[in-house]
């Protein structure tokens, strides 16, 4: 087990390729230039198997430790940004307008690159380490994380575990998250079209008003979460678009609305699916209206396995010490494409403070370079504690 101070000589050149990521980001699928980025320096580091064009611009290398064999094990970085126009007035900030690394997956790239100079110059470990860099991390399915798992990277690559790492802003830099079960949330969307009787504004009883039946739905939808699900376990159900006729005199036709589903029991999706509906159709049908609806379902549960994430806590409070781990941290919400790697194979998800950084997703967001060395120093002790010689 290495300590921290370790790893701050990393710190400088991590910072250096941090920010280069972060003037110039990529969105979904075409990371091109960051995929190049990230291939030249792995190159650099007399890494010899990379392979690249994976869910179009997705990476994989191998490190091979030189304590024999062993299992494989995959650390993972996501490199994609947000269409977000910048205001952190940053010297390195975008220079592309309305492109912006408003989630830290430029610090994550940067510290898992880090990770791999350190691991490719030491290989204190037995078996080998999979570097996962995968793009299309924030967008609409198919996600690059569901891409990548779909394209076979667990079984061509031996992978046994995979382990994930998202900054958190608001928890102190040299500190870590983490939960057993859990950790972040199911986001599945719905649409609903309420089909009524459009007619004159003056004249309601001759029409079927969708907009008044819509928003019976929408309350019967929260009624849902709070009287027939369990109070302590999570569920979010937010209409979060309602479309209606453009005219004040006109009772429309039609209501479109979409809202998304949140939560952290996997099975509340299978209750929401069905119950939306049950719900939606029941409250039209008894005005004489009658509903469309459709579920999509997105990104599952991000769920850490017990085992790894034991093994993740201890690699976690070697480094940093105790105190600075907390390992019952409340699940968040929102969610996060990492889960499709869980799904595949055991594996945890843990969190790396990152200060008082504006929050994620804001146009103010930046990542902060002091955790570098934590998240580096966090990948290298997790691969020479799991694949210890
Ligand atoms: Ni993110």
């Amino acid at each position: 087990m290495r300590s921290i101070e370790t790893f701050r000589d990393l710190q400088t050149e991590a910072a250096a390729w941090r920010r280069y990521l972060h003037e110039n980001p990529e969105l979904d699928y075409r990371v091109h230039n960051t995929a190049r980025f990230v291939t030249e320096k792995l190159a650099s580091f007399g890494i010899n198997h990379i392979e690249t064009g994976i869910a179009e611009t997705g990476i994989v290398a191998l490190i091979l430790g030189e304590g024999g064999d062993g299992p494989t094990i995959g650390l993972r970085a996501d490199m994609d940004a947000l269409p977000i126009l910048e205001a952190s007035n940053k010297p390195w900030s975008s220079k592309i307008p309305g492109k912006m690394h408003a989630c830290g997956h430029d610090g994550h790239t940067a510290m898992l690159l880090g990770a791999a100079k350190y691991l490719a110059s030491t290989r204190n470990f037995k078996g080998s380490v999979a570097l996962i860099f995968q793009p299309a991390e924030e967008v609409e399915l198919p996600s690059g994380g569901l891409r990548m798992v779909q394209e076979g990277i667990m079984d061509r690559f031996g992978i046994s575990q995979v382990f994930g790492m998202h900054n958190s802003p608001g928890m102190e830099v040299g500190k870590f998250g983490i939960c057993d079960g859990p950790i972040l949330g199911s986001q599945d969307d719905f649409d609903i079209v309420v089909k009524g009787k459009g007619g004159h504004a003056a004249k309601p009883h001759e029409a079927i008003d969708p907009v008044v039946i819509a928003a019976q739905i929408i309350i019967g939808l929260q009624t849902l979460v709070s009287r027939n699900t369990n109070p302590i376990e999570a569920l979010v159900i937010s209409v979060t678009k309602f479309n209606a006729a453009q005219a004040y005199n006109i009772i429309p036709d039609r209501v479109e609305m979409a809202g998304t589903v949140r939560t952290l029991v996997p099975v509340l999706r299978d209750f929401a699916e069905r119950q939306i509906l049950a719900a939606a159709q029941g409250i039209a049908r008894g005005f004489g209206a009658d509903v469309e609806f459709k579920y999509r379902r997105s990104v599952p549960v991000t769920f850490n396995h017990t085992e790894e994430t034991n093994l993740a806590i201890k690699v976690a409070r070697d480094l940093v010490g105790p105190v600075c781990v907390d390992n019952k941290i409340k699940p968040r919400i929102g969610a996060e494409d990492f889960s499709y790697m869980l799904e595949a194979r055991p594996g945890a998800f843990i969190l790396l403070g990152n200060g008082s950084t504006s929050g994620l997703h804001h146009p103010a967001y930046d990542f902060n370079d002091e955790a570098l060395p934590y998240g580096i120093g966090y990948w290298v002790n997790l691969v020479e504690t799991a694949l210890a010689v």
